[in-house]
C-alpha cells in the first residue's frame, strides 16, 4: 500500500475544486474563440509528446494532466466547431457523468442502482411518448447508436425469423434493406448477426439521398427472389451523410403489407420530433417497431446515450433471451422491467438515465426543442450564404442541421475534389473551425454539422471567408 490515501475525500474535494475551475475556463475560452477549435497534431507527434511509462509511485498531478487534455481537445464548445453530430454538451450533464462515476452504480440489477434504474424507465417512457408510442411502449438506454441498432435488430430478427433463432440459431439466409445512406453500423450488425455481406441490402436512394418506395419494392422481390428472408427495413431518420430523411410513413405502409419489422435509425434525427416545426419529418414514426435515439447528439448531452424505443415494450426483452440464473428471474422475463441487464449487451452499465433525467428536469422539455430549432435556423443561414455565393455549391437542400457544400472557385478547372480535400487541412490548421469532410456519388464535399447553439452567423460568414482565404492564399495549390 503506497503511502498517499488515494481514498481521501479531502484531497479529493481540492482536486474537484481546482478541476471545475479549470473546466469553466475552458468554456470562456472555447465560448470566446479563445483557443482553437481544433488543435490539430499528427498521431506521430502526438504518440512522442505523450509519456508511455508510469511510476511506479505516485507523482502525477491529475488535476494538471486532465486540463491538458482539455486544452489539446477538439474543443465542441467553440462556436467554430461545425464538425461531426457530436454534441456540445450542457456543462451540467457533466456534473451529473462525474456524480454517476464516483457512485459507480453498474446497473444490470436494480439492486445496483436503484433510482439510477427508475430514472431510466422515466426517461424512456418520456422519449416513446415524444415518438408518439401508446401504452405498452417501452425501452432501454445503451451505449450509443451502432449498439442501439444493433440491439434493435436483434428484436427484429427474433421476432420475424419465423422460430425462436435466439434458440435454434438458423442456416436460413436472413436480410434487412436499409437505404444506400444508411450509417455503417446498421450493415455491420447484419454482419454480427451472420448474415453476411448480402444480409445487409442497399436500396437505392433518389436525388436527395431518401429511400424511394419504388426502389425498396424492387430490392426487397429481388431479394425475395435470390431466396433471401427479409425480416426488416431500416430507415434512416436522418442519413449521416447529408441528414436526409427516409419517408417513414410509406415504408411503413409498405412493412404492414409485407409483414416485416420497421426499425427507424433516429440516432441523429429522432430529436425532430421535439418540435412542432420539425417533427413532419418523422411522419409515421409512431408506426415503427423500435426506434433507434442517441441523446449526445441532438440532446445536448455527452457521449454515449442511446436509448432504443419499442412500440410494443415487451419485444424489447426478445433482443437478447438470455437466462442467467444467479442475476434474473428467469419465471416471468417481462415483470422485472428494474433489471435493465437482461435487455442490453451490457451487463455492468453507466447509469445513463441519471444524466438524461437530470437536464430534462433542470432545463425542462421545451429547452430541447428550441435547441433542435436554433440549429436549423443556423444550419439554414449557412445554406443561404452558400446559395447566394457564385463561388460555393450545395450539395443536397437540408433536412437536418447537416449541410454539404463545396468551394468552387471562378475559373478553377483542376481537380475539385482535392481542393476541398486540401483547403479542410489547411483550415484545420489554422485551428479557427472545425469542418469534416464526405463522398458523395463519387465527389467529395465538405461537411458540416450545426451542433453548436451559440454559433453565430458571423461565425457562418468567417468560416467561407476563411475557405476562400484558405483557396486564395496558395493559388489553389494547396499541399
Ligand atoms: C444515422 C446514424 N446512425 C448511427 C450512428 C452511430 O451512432 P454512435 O456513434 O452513437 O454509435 C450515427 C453516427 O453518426 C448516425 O449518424
Amino acid at each position: 500500500m503506497s503511502d498517499i490515501d488515494a481514498y481521501d475525500p479531502e484531497a479529493f474535494r481540492a482536486a474537484g475544486h481546482r478541476l471545475i475551475d479549470g473546466l469553466a475556463d475552458h468554456l470562456v475560452r472555447a465560448g470566446g474563440r479563445d483557443c482553437p477549435a481544433i488543435s490539430n497534431v499528427a498521431p506521430e507527434r502526438m504518440l512522442e509528446e505523450l509519456p508511455a511509462r508510469f511510476p511506479a509511485g505516485p507523482g502525477g498531478d491529475v488535476v494538471m494532466r486532465l486540463l491538458e487534455v482539455v486544452r489539446r481537445s477538439t474543443a465542441v464548445h467553440h462556436p467554430g466547431y461545425v464538425g461531426h453530430q457530436v454534441s456540445t454538451p450542457l456543462p451540467q450533464a457533466a456534473l451529473a457523468e462525474l456524480t454517476s462515476a464516483l457512485i459507480n452504480n453498474g446497473m444490470a440489477i436494480y439492486e445496483m442502482g436503484q433510482m439510477q434504474t427508475v430514472m431510466e424507465r422515466h426517461v424512456v417512457a418520456w422519449m416513446c411518448g415524444v415518438l408518439g408510442f401508446g401504452d405498452g411502449s417501452g425501452g432501454i438506454l445503451t451505449h450509443g447508436g451502432s449498439l442501439g441498432n444493433l440491439t434493435a435488430l436483434l428484436a427484429a430478427r427474433q421476432a420475424r425469423a419465423g422460430h425462436d433463432i435466439w434458440t435454434e440459431g438458423t442456416q436460413q439466409p436472413l436480410a434487412l434493406l436499409a437505404s444506400d445512406q444508411a450509417h455503417y453500423c446498421i450493415d455491420r450488425a447484419a454482419r454480427i448477426m451472420g448474415w453476411g455481406a448480402g444480409g445487409s441490402i442497399a436500396v437505392p436512394t433518389d436525388g436527395r439521398f431518401r429511400m424511394g418506395i419504388d426502389e425498396l419494392e424492387r430490392s426487397h422481390r429481388r431479394a425475395v427472389d435470390e431466396g433471401r428472408r427479409v425480416v426488416a427495413v431500416v430507415a434512416s431518420c436522418c442519413s449521416t451523410a447529408t441528414g436526409s430523411f427516409d419517408p417513414v410513413d410509406a415504408i411503413a405502409d409498405f412493412c404492414a403489407e409485407h409483414d416485416l419489422w420497421l426499425h427507424v435509425d433516429g440516432a441523429h434525427g429522432a430529436s425532430f420530433a421535439l418540435s412542432e416545426r420539425t417533427r413532419d419529418r418523422l411522419r409515421g414514426v409512431e408506426r415503427a417497431d423500435s426506434v433507434v435515439w442517441d441523446l449526445h447528439k441532438m440532446m445536448a448531452l455527452p457521449s454515449l446515450n442511446t436509448a432504443v424505443l419499442f412500440r410494443d415494450g415487451r419485444r424489447s426483452y426478445e433482443a437478447f433471451a438470455q437466462q442467467a440464473s444467479y442475476l434474473f428471474d428467469d419465471t416471468d422475463p417481462g415483470s422485472e422491467w428494474f433489471n435493465v441487464g437482461r435487455r442490453t449487451m451490457e451487463c455492468t452499465k453507466r447509469a445513463l438515465g441519471v444524466t438524461a433525467y437530470c437536464m430534462l428536469e433542470a432545463y425542462g422539455t421545451a429547452h430541447f426543442a428550441r435547441h433542435v430549432e436554433r440549429l436549423m435556423e443556423l444550419t439554414h443561414r449557412l445554406e443561404a450564404l452558400v446559395v447566394a455565393a457564385a463561388d460555393f455549391e450545395l450539395a443536397v437542400e437540408p433536412e437536418a442541421n447537416i449541410l454539404c457544400f463545396r468551394h468552387v472557385p471562378p475559373g478553377f478547372d483542376q481537380d475539385l475534389d482535392g481542393l476541398q480535400a486540401r483547403i479542410r487541412r489547411r483550415v484545420l490548421d489554422n485551428g479557427r473551425y472545425y469542418l469534416v469532410q464526405t463522398r458523395l456519388r463519387g465527389r467529395l464535399w465538405l461537411r458540416t454539422s450545426l451542433m453548436n447553439p451559440n454559433t453565430t452567423e458571423d461565425d457562418l460568414e468567417g468560416l467561407l471567408d476563411e475557405i476562400r482565404a484558405t483557396a486564395a492564399n496558395r493559388g489553389h495549390r494547396l499541399d
